[in-house]
Formats: structure tokens, C-alpha cells, sequence
């Protein structure tokens, strides 16, 4: 894809109702799961971006048959045990989880298929999900250090298995329980430290026989294989990981006050917000209320004086996406905020820890980085004026345009058109609201 360059600008106050997309994780579960049903599932408020859609185009070459007019979807599926062979390679663009995710539904099936991506996901490390299912039996033909381009084969009869995560992952978590759903007996994932549980939740909705046991050694997750899923309604709640640009532009912009609805609340996605407001934020969150299995409010963000804080680290995988936004929030507020136990960043989809601290260093910003580290000291000078490198990060691209707007000097980042991947209009949202970004 062709970069867009785009430069934001210093800007008045953010004001009004913001309107953010659907979750990511949440869309890409309810496709694979309406794709697993008999009958069909209705989806509202799903994420029509990048990303999502390399799922959507995943699913109909497993045998879905999907309309979508929209945010809606209307998802009528092959059903568990009888997916299709994909006739075509798939191709999973920039998305992580849609391919890691899809990894464990085809691997649960005795069907082949071969994971293509951009320059981003090729380098991706997929061996954390490829381990695992190679012990339930799929076969794996990948490139050394198991990156894409690879085809895996599922077995005829995939071994239950009882896998203890390795990494604090929701991804390779959420493979191994898919792959189990087409498994004679219980696979059992154990999380040593809790991750986002949309696909537990969402496999309870949809009649799974899944059982969660939270002991000393972490929670124990089994799902009990070859059982019929039933469809249901998911109304996509707003991606909170996607409401944490704007939130942050309105913390740091002079005299704004913005409002954003439907946000999804689940406490294994709110680290940000709790961070913030420990940081000295205005943030109020109203209108609580559950739909879905998901805890949803909404959410007013106005201009506040923010200090640095030590975040502790077993908060990191409550707000793995939002580290490079939060070194954003940093950069202005007043003393030191230090950020610890961030391996993970180093295998997004960018090194996100490095581009973040490049970003910092081309605006000015005092910062010190570890190999799982970062300290960002805020407002000792004049920032901004640089331009920013998204090595195919849509987040460093959005976190540093939103750093422009509160900056000293504009500032540039190198390609806008990523942001297409998760959050589909973020330049027009934020100018609705009040903000400078140009795209030349
Ligand atoms: C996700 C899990 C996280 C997160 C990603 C979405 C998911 O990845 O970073 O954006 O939907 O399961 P990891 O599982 O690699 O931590």
C-alpha cells in the first residue's frame, strides 16, 4: 500500500460527542464464531476495517455465507466440524489476531490452509500459536522461526490438549480454545496472568461448554470439544483501545471536553483508564450497564494537569495496545511516568517500544528506554516539530498525530493510511471534534 504522510497540528480545544468504531477484538470473534454456527448470527456495530474484513474474506473461504450492509453482518455459518477448505491462500494483511485466531479454527478442522500477510505480520513470531496446535496434531510447514507465509493442516482428530501459556497472550489463549472446540474431550488453556476474555465470554453466549477456575497457579479454562454452537446476537461495543486517542488528545489539548459512548469497560481492557485517572485525569465514566456479557458506559474526557506515575507492571496486559498513547500522555504531563514489563511490545506490529522511543526522540521528548522499559519525562522543553516513522504501526501513527495536536510544532507522521487497519476515519473524527490534521 501507498504511505499517505500526515501532519498534525497544534489545535484548538476538542469538544462534543465523539464517535468511535466497533471493538477489533470482539468483530473478528463473533465472525469466526458465526462461522463455526448452524443458522445465522446477526452482527451490529461490527469494525468494517482493514483488518476485520481480512477476517470477514477468511471466513466465507472456510464455507460462511456473509452480507454485510455496513456496520452490520449477517453471518449464516458452515458450522463446527464441516469447514470448507479455503481454495486460496489467506490473506490476513496487517491483523495478528485474525490470523492467529483463524491458526486454531482451521487447525481444529482437517482442512489446509496457507496464511499470507504485509511486511509487518511476515515478521511476526507465530510459533506461540504453532506450538501449541502441532501438540493437538496440526501440521506445520513454515518459514524458519515460523513466520508467514505458512500452510498448517489440521488433523482428522485433533488431541484435547492441557497447554500452560507461556506469554501473557489472548491470541495464542483464544487458538488453542478455537482448535478445541472440534477436539473429542477438554483442552484446557491455563493463563498464569489474565488476558482479555472476550472469547470465553463469547463462547458462553454461544452455548460452548467452557468452565473457568480461577486458583493460585492462574485461571484454568476448558472447553469441552465437539459440541454444537447455537448463534447469537453481538452488538459490537466501541473499541476502547480505539477511544484512547481521542481520550488522550482531550486530556492534553487546552480547554477541551469530549464525550464517547458505548465504550466497552471489560477490566481486562481498562488498565488505561485506571492509569489516567492515577495520573491526575478528569475522565467520568457514566451509564454503566451490561450487554452482550460486556460491560459498557460511557465515557467524558476534559483537559487535565497530569503527573508522571510508576504503572504497575501486572496492570501491562489490561492495556498491552495503549502503551505508546500513554507515552504520549506522558510527554505532558508534569515529572517522570515509568512503564515496566513491556516485552511484548517488542513483537507487535512494529517494535513497538523502539518506535515509540523514536517518535519521543524526533519530538524532543525526555525518555529513556530498556529492553522492557520505557520513562518518559514530561514537558521539560518544546516539543514536537519531527517526524515519526509507523514501520505499518496504525498506533504509532495515531498516538504521535495526537501528540501533534498538543504540541509546540506540528508534527508529521510518515504514513496515515495504516490507521485504515483499526480505526477506519480517524483523521475525520478527530477534525470533527476540533483537531488540525492535514493530509497533504
Ligand atoms: C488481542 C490480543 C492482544 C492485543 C491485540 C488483540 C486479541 O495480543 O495486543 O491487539 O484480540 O486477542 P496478544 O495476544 O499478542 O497479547
Amino acid at each position: 500500500m501507498r504511505k499517505t504522510p500526515a501532519t498534525a497540528h497544534p489545535s484548538g480545544p476538542l469538544a462534543g460527542e465523539v464517535a468511535v468504531p466497533g471493538d477489533k477484538s470482539i468483530s473478528h470473534r463473533a465472525l469466526m464464531l458465526g462461522t463455526l454456527c448452524l443458522g445465522e448470527t446477526a452482527i451490529d456495530g461490527l469494525l468494517t476495517a482493514e483488518d476485520v474484513l481480512a477476517t470477514l474474506s477468511a471466513c466465507e473461504a472456510l464455507g460462511a455465507k456473509i452480507q454485510r450492509e455496513g456496520t452490520s453482518a449477517r453471518v449464516s455459518g458452515a458450522g463446527l466440524g464441516t469447514l470448507l477448505e479455503p481454495d486460496r491462500p489467506l490473506d490476513f494483511g496487517n491483523a495478528g489476531t485474525g490470523s492467529r485466531l483463524m491458526m486454531g479454527l482451521i487447525g481444529g478442522h482437517p482442512i489446509a490452509g496457507t496464511f499470507v500477510g504485509d511486511a509487518s505480520l511476515t515478521g511476526r513470531p507465530m510459533g506461540r500459536v504453532l506450538n501449541p496446535l502441532r501438540q493437538m496434531g496440526v501440521e506445520v510447514i513454515a518459514r524458519d522461526g515460523d513466520r508467514l507465509p505458512l500452510t498448517l493442516r489440521g488433523s482428522h482428530n485433533p488431541i484435547p490438549v492441557e497447554y500452560r501459556l507461556p506469554v501473557a497472550s489472548a491470541q495464542v489463549k483464544s487458538a488453542i480454545l478455537l482448535a478445541g472446540l472440534n477436539a473429542p474431550g477438554d483442552t484446557t488453556v491455563i493463563e498464569p496472568v489474565p488476558t482479555r476474555d472476550h472469547t470465553e465470554r463469547m463462547l458462553k453466549a454461544f452455548g460452548a461448554a467452557l468452565s473457568v477456575e480461577s486458583g493460585p497457579s492462574g485461571r484454568r479454562i476448558t472447553v469441552s470439544g465437539q459440541k454444537p454452537l447455537t448463534p447469537q446476537p453481538v452488538t459490537v461495543p466501541a473499541d476502547p483501545s480505539s477511544a484512547a486517542f481521542p481520550l488522550v488528545a482531550a486530556l492534553i489539548v487546552e480547554g477541551s471536553d469530549i464525550t464517547i459512548r458505548n465504550v466497552m469497560l471489560n477490566p481486562a481492557r481498562t488498565g488505561l483508564l485506571t492509569t489516567l485517572q492515577e495520573m491526575g485525569a478528569d475522565i467520568t465514566i457514566s451509564d454503566k450497564r451490561e450487554t452482550g456479557g460486556e460491560t459498557i458506559g460511557t465515557l467524558r474526557a476534559r483537559t487535565s494537569a497530569l503527573t508522571g506515575i510508576t504503572v504497575p507492571e501486572n496492570r501491562a496486559p489490561s492495556m498491552i495496545d495503549e502503551y505508546p498513547i500513554l507515552a504520549v500522555a506522558a510527554a505532558f504531563a508534569t515529572g517522570k511516568t515509568v512503564m515496566k514489563g513491556l516485552h511484548e511490545l517488542r513483537v507487535k506490529e512494529s517494535d513497538r517500544l523502539a518506535a515509540v522511543a523514536a517518535g519521543l526522540s524526533a519530538n524532543a521528548v525526555s525518555h529513556e528506554m530498556g529492553e522492557d522499559w520505557l520513562t518518559v519525562t514530561g514537558r521539560t522543553r518544546t516539543l514536537g516539530g519531527g517526524t515519526v516513522k509507523t514501520h505499518l504501526d496504525h498506533r504509532i501513527a495515531m498516538s504521535f498525530l495526537v501528540f501533534g495536536l498538543a504540541a509546540d510544532r506540528p508534527v508529521t507522521v510518515d504514513d496515515i493510511a495504516v490507521t485504515e487497519t483499526s480505526f477506519p476515519g480517524f483523521s475525520d473524527c478527530l477534525t470533527a471534534a476540533g483537531a488540525t490534521i492535514r493530509i497533504p
